[in-house]
């Protein structure tokens, strides 16, 4: 039987007792990390979320609470009362490693079974079993620091907001599904059969009428669904630090939003990040770096090889040129006996996933040169791509040629991040901060054969832009701004559009009847028609920015209860079938056989 509680309360965490506190009486609480058994002589490492603490229990140890000791096993739940003594052999690798508690009570307060794996930290556990039983994996020290971790920045975050006058205000998580962004996650409403709530994508909307009602600075923490495909770096649910500010311009929110990250910086690591930060726009950054979220700490810049190779009469290149493509390249300076023909040739089945048909490459080892692709090109052309890379003996030359811009972008940026983490290229002594702006107010949406809105369809064009929307939007800019950490997109935002006749243009830009502008967000359009003030704003993604400040390979690191790859939850099994009633209530007819992820 579990014992009680009663008539004992805890007066110390176990990572608490220190040499000052040798002769107090503490009673401490927490789980067994090991009991180890010496005959005359039972240690108990008790754990809780503060640290580790050593119970003795000895020859002077009452008969009855030495035999207790002695039953405790791995995570059994215990209270102890006892006297805080130093220890004769003391443990310099823990905070409480000079001390001791002689015990003198004992309580067993639950038992456990076996653990389906031990509770310690980095410990190599199948992800699978990890998830499964996450409450066990969240006992473990080094996912309790991160959790704990997340509270301190939250609490940074909320303090810092409210002391530059922003106020905290809930927004819904039923809403009405609109098209744009990512996939919806969908309600079904009993009342209205047949009608759907969407679970907010972010709080944009009604952050923007927030600014109507005169709220002036909001910020919130938000959490956010989007049904899209997860990476290490995207959950279906996840959590941002949401901000709008009225009579402000782009100016205003980046320096609240970077003191902000100044400001946790100093709060929960105390590391100075010196501020402004440095700012490059999306052009700059896609040609030098092949990416909107540029990872500064390391070289590898993108090289433009198309006017060099222009009129090549190798297929590959000349082909991708003229179908207004181009042709670049990056020098891996120095690497050339480390990156072996084999490596490159599974570099180049990896470099598929991003859409090109293969990487062109050259080694200038000691040894020799070899290539796959100068006995196709004419010399001066060999010459020219060489001294464009600036290319010296010891290098590897590797290039990507493609039809489409964006392919050769997407390549070339996450070769230049692998190639970086393979060669230990990164330099990781700061966090690498900066904004990105000057985005494009559009891309092309192959799939659906139209322009979309980069950011969102709020998002104000430039004032150079705004004759553009109707004449040549491809090249009409937004006064967005993204803000990026060692190459992470931590956040984004924009200058909104408050006039009413703005934003009909934008929806018609986007391809959208007056009658479908009108349906899908014309509370909005109306509201805007009452004194819509200027305002902008952004949102911090907050799971990213704990992982980044923190040190976790994925956001599921810093998350208590993620999805899992296929956005199900291992632990509870959600989401799962439901009673038939249920749907019925719904009005829902069930398609599928539930519960079957869709291959
Ligand atoms: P955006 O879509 O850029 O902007 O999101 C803001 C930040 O949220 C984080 N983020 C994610 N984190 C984890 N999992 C995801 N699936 C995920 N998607 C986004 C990123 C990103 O920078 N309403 C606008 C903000 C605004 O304009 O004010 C918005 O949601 O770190």
């Amino acid at each position: 039987m579990a014992e009680l509680m009663t008539g004992l309360t805890r007066t110390h965490y176990c990572g608490e007792p220190r040499l000052q506190d040798v002769s107090k009486e503490v009673t401490v609480c927490g789980w067994v990390q090991r009991q180890r058994d010496l005959g005359q002589l039972i240690f108990i490492d008790l754990r809780d979320r503060t640290g580790i603490l050593q119970l003795a229990f000895d020859d002077g140890t009452d008969r009855a609470v030495f035999e207790k000791a002695f039953t405790a096993r791995g995570e059994f739940v215990l209270a102890a009362r006892g006297i805080v003594r130093e220890r004769s052999a003391k443990n310099m690798d823990i905070p409480t490693g000079e001390v001791e508690v002689a015990v003198t009570e004992l309580r067993v307060l639950a038992k456990s079974e076996t653990p389906p794996f031990e509770i310690t930290e980095n410990s190599n556990v199948k992800e699978e079993l990890r998830f499964k039983h996450r409450y066990l994996d969240l006992r473990r020290p080094d996912m309790q620091e991160k959790i704990i971790g997340r509270h301190k920045i939250v609490k940074a975050a909320r303090d810092y907001f409210d002391s530059r006058g922003f106020i905290e205000i809930e927004t819904p998580n039923l809403i009405k599904s609109t098209p744009e962004g990512a996939r919806d996650y969908l309600v079904p409403s009993r009342v209205f059969p047949g009608s759907f709530f969407a679970l907010p994508q972010s709080p944009q909307l009604y952050k923007q009428l927030l600014m109507l009602s005169g709220f002036d600075r909001y910020m919130q923490i938000a959490r956010c669904f989007r049904d899209e495909d997860l990476r290490a770096d995207r959950q279906p649910e996840f959590t941002q630090i949401d901000l709008e500010m009225s009579f402000v311009d782009e100016e205003t929110v980046m320096e609240i939003g970077e003191g902000f990250i100044k400001d946790v910086y100093k709060k929960v690591l105390d590391i100075d990040i010196p501020t402004p930060f440095r700012r490059m726009t999306w052009h700059e950054a896609m040609e030098r770096f092949g990416s909107d979220k540029p990872d500064l700490r390391f070289g590898l810049e993108l090289v433009d090889l198309s006017q060099v190779l222009q009129g090549t009469e190798f297929r590959v290149f000349g082909g991708a040129l003229t179908a207004g493509g181009s042709v670049r390249g990056i020098n891996l300076k120095g690497y050339a006996d480390q990156l072996s023909r084999k490596e490159i040739d599974k570099l180049t089945e990896w470099i598929k996933a991003y859409g090109a048909m293969g990487l062109a490459w050259t080694r200038l080892t000691e040894q020799g040169e070899s290539s796959s692709y100068e006995k196709f090109l004419a010399p001066n052309e060999v010459t020219a791509v060489r001294n464009a890379l600036g290319a010296e003996t010891g290098d590897v030359l590797l290039l990507v040629a493609s039809p489409k811009p964006k392919v050769v972008f997407d390549s070339l940026g996450a070769l230049r991040c692998e190639l970086a983490a393979r060669f230990d290229l990164i330099d990781k002594s700061a966090p690498n901060l900066l904004w990105v702006t000057d985005f494009p107010l559009f891309e092309f949406d192959e799939d659906e054969n139209r322009y979309v809105a980069m950011h969102h369809p709020f998002t104000a064009p430039t004032k150079e832009s705004l004759s553009l929307l109707e004449t040549d939007p491809a090249k009409a800019c937004a006064r967005a701004y993204d803000m990026v950490l060692n190459g992470n997109e931590i956040g984004g935002g924009s200058v909104r559009i408050n006039d009413p006749e703005l934003q009909q243009r934008m929806f018609r830009a986007l391809g959208f009847s007056e009658e479908q502008a009108q349906a899908q967000f014309g509370f909005l359009t109306d509201a805007f028609r009452y004194g819509a003030p200027p305002h902008a704003g952004m949102a911090f993604g907050l799971d990213r920015l704990v992982m980044l400040m923190l040190g976790g390979e994925s956001i599921r690191d810093v998350i208590a209860f993620p999805k899992m790859a296929n956005s199900g939850e291992l632990m509870t099994g959600a989401p799962s079938a439901v009673d038939e009633k249920q749907l019925v209530e719904l009005g829902i007819r069930q398609a599928e056989s539930a519960n079957t992820p869709r291959s």
